[in-house]
């Protein structure tokens, strides 16, 4: 990717220990195990792949709620993992998140308008009239009206929360906004509102996001760059175009191929994908996705795949599909 890199991330890797009962030993669930990306100014970098592929656990990574187990995280060419708390605390502020379900992230007892100077308030010097105007404007820049300053979250409606939670993310002027399945709770016709809403801040803000979402259609709205994840790693990356028009791993084009698109001149190709998604606490040898995987060779089962760039994507498997 070119332009203004804001975040580097280089083998990111998160590593939980977990207890399993008072005779054995705790396992080591390996959550994300090895992820390397860039995010780039007025750029959205969307990460795909199953329920528990790892994809929060980026999420809480990326925006230094955890630290990983190993790997470098570099914001705006600062390592995140050697930094100060002066330096980080600094960084922070320029990393934000949105989650999917915005009740759980806002009090319910205290006013929106309240709920977004509370950043100022912590982290800025402003005065009390200064911070009331920065959350009048930023209510005003996410489409809501001025008389929303005084109500209360339970008064408004999934997709008008939402917008809350974008705005609160914002207050700070971040450089890069993390959004974890940010329209996955709302209905389809609300999700498109929002999701324009999402595109034209960006453009508007010059954000960096990093795009959390299990649904492709979405995805292919929003995504400039994908990322697809399998077991704690990277299996695919590369443009949107690219990924959507002629994915190379096995398990990309299994995504896809259960995902309806409406692309006539695309072969519809019907990939089922075999068994269930192995247990991070013990993954398969050799390449993570083999077990299930139609392209399946002894290799595959003994040595993981290194990454290996192939029309412009960044893969990793022995067998890619090439065009
Ligand atoms: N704090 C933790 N301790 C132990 N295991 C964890 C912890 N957090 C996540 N995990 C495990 O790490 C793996 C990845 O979880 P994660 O929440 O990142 O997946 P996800 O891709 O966000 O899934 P979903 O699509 O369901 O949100 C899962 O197996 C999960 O159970
Ligand atoms: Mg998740």
């Amino acid at each position: 990717m070119k332009g203004d890199t804001v975040l580097t991330a280089e083998q990111l890797t998160r590593h939980y220990r977990v207890n399993r009962g008072s005779f054995r030993q705790p396992a080591i669930l390996k959550a994300l195990d090895g992820a390397s990306f860039t995010l780039v100014k007025g750029k959205t970098l969307a990460v795909v792949g199953e329920s528990g592929c790892g994809k929060s656990t980026l999420a809480r990574l990326v925006t230094m709620i955890e630290r990983p187990t190993s790997g470098e995280l570099r914001i705006n060419g600062v390592d995140t993992t050697q930094a100060n708390r002066t330096t980080l605390d600094a960084l922070h502020k320029e990393v934000q998140i949105v989650f999917q379900d915005p009740y759980g992230s806002l009090n319910p007892r205290q006013k929106i308008g309240h709920s977004l100077e509370e950043p100022l308030l912590v982290n800025t010097p402003m005065g009390k009239k200064e911070r009331q105007e920065a959350a009048l404007a930023m209510i005003s820049l996410v489409g809501l009206r001025p008389e929303h300053y005084d109500r209360y979250p339970h008064m408004f409606s999934g997709g008008q929360r939402q917008r809350i939670a974008v705005a609160r993310a914002l207050m700070l002027n971040p450089q890069i906004l993390v959004l974890d399945e940010p329209v996955s709770a709302l209905d389809v016709s609300i999700q498109a509102q929002i999701l324009n809403l999402i595109a034209e801040l960006q453009d508007r803000l010059d954000l960096a996001y990093l795009f959390i979402s299990h649904d492709l259609s979405v995805v292919r709205h929003i995504a400039d760059d994908v990322m697809v994840m399998y077991l704690g790693r990277p299996v695919e990356s590369g443009s949107r175009d690219t990924l959507f028009t002629r994915p190379h791993h096995p398990y990309t084009r299994a995504l896809l191929s259960a995902t309806p698109v409406a692309d006539p001149f695309r072969v519809k190709e019907r990939i089922v994908l075999k068994g269930e998604l192995p247990s991070p606490i013990d993954p398969p040898p050799g390449c993570p996705f083999h077990p299930r995987c139609p392209s399946m060779t002894e290799q595959c089962r003994n040595t993981i795949p290194p990454v290996t760039e192939i029309d412009g994507c960044r893969v990793a498997c022995y067998h890619p599909k090439l065009y």
